[in-house]
C-alpha cells in the first residue's frame, strides 16, 4: 500500500457565525492525529480565529477560494497570501459551486493555483462532472480534461492535493458506486503519473467528494487511490466529522 496519509478536509462553504468555533473544539482529533491529516475551511471571516484554536489541535485551516492576483483593485476579493498571513495553510480551487456559480474556468484555477503556491499554500484542486456528463459516459473526458488544464506544471506531493467531486454527488445524499469512485480515482491516479513522473504522480493526495458521511466514509476511504474525503455538511457538526476523521 503506498505511504500517502489521508486527509479529512472539512468545506463549511457559506456556514458559520463566531459561535460555530465551539464545534472545532469539540472535535475528537487525536493530537497529533497521525494517520489523518485534518484540515477545515471555514468561511473567511472564521480563519483567523479557527487557526489560533487549531494550533494546538493539529488541525490545518484553510481558505475556500483566493484571487489569482496577490494584491490590487479587485472589491470583495481574497488573495492568496492574505489567507496565508490570516493563519491559513491549504485553500480549495476549483469547487464546482464556483465554476458554476462565477463561470470560474479550468485557467482560472490554475492561475489561483499558482498564486496559492506563490502564497506558500496547499491547493485542494477540485474537478468532477456533472450528472448529464456521467450519463453521456464523459466522466472520464471531462475529469482528466479538468486535470489537465487546472493543475500548474510545478505540481508536488506536498502543494497539491486533488478532490475528485462528482457534481451530482454534492449535497444531494447521493454517490456513486464504489466500482465507479475506484475507476475515476485509478484514472486521476495514471494521468498523475502520466504527466508528473511516479514519485510526485503517487504522491499527490487524492480525495473524494459528495455525501461522504460517518456510515460511508470507510467504505469509500478503503479504496484504492482514495485518499480521503473532502466533505461539506457532514463537516459541520464535531460529532459526524469526529466519526469521519476516525473512519479514515
Ligand atoms: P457535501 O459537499 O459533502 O455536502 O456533499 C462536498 C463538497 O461540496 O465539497
Amino acid at each position: 500500500m503506498s505511504s500517502r496519509r489521508k486527509i479529512a478536509a472539512g468545506n463549511w462553504k457559506m456556514n458559520g457565525l463566531r459561535q460555530a468555533l465551539s464545534e472545532v473544539e469539540a472535535l475528537h482529533v487525536s493530537n497529533p492525529a497521525p494517520e489523518c491529516e485534518v484540515v477545515i475551511c471555514p468561511p473567511a471571516t472564521l480563519i483567523r480565529s479557527m487557526a489560533k484554536r487549531c494550533t494546538e489541535m493539529a488541525i490545518n485551516v484553510g481558505g475556500q477560494d483566493c484571487h489569482e492576483d496577490s494584491s490590487g483593485a479587485h472589491t470583495g476579493d481574497i488573495s492568496a497570501e492574505m489567507l496565508a498571513d490570516t493563519g491559513a495553510t491549504h485553500v480549495i480551487l476549483g469547487h464546482s459551486e464556483r465554476r458554476e456559480a462565477y463561470g470560474e474556468s479550468d485557467a482560472q484555477v490554475r492561475a489561483k493555483t499558482k498564486s496559492a503556491w506563490t502564497a506558500g499554500l496547499i491547493a485542494i484542486v477540485c474537478i468532477g462532472e456533472s450528472l448529464t456528463h456521467r450519463e453521456a459516459k464523459n466522466t472520464l473526458d471531462i475529469v482528466g480534461g479538468q486535470l489537465a488544464a487546472s493543475v500548474p506544471d510545478a505540481a508536488t506531493g506536498e502543494n497539491l492535493v486533488i478532490a475528485y467531486e462528482p457534481i451530482w454527488a454534492i449535497g444531494s445524499g447521493l454517490t456513486p458506486t464504489l466500482d465507479e469512485i475506484v475507476e475515476v480515482h485509478n484514472f486521476i491516479r495514471a494521468r498523475l503519473v502520466r504527466r508528473f513522473g511516479d514519485a510526485i504522480g503517487k504522491a499527490v493526495r487524492v480525495l473524494y467528494g459528495g455525501s461522504m458521511k460517518p456510515e460511508n466514509a470507510a467504505e469509500i476511504g478503503a479504496l484504492p487511490n482514495v485518499d480521503g474525503g473532502l466533505v461539506g455538511g457532514a463537516s459541520l457538526k464535531a460529532a459526524d466529522f469526529s466519526k469521519i476523521v476516525a473512519a479514515l
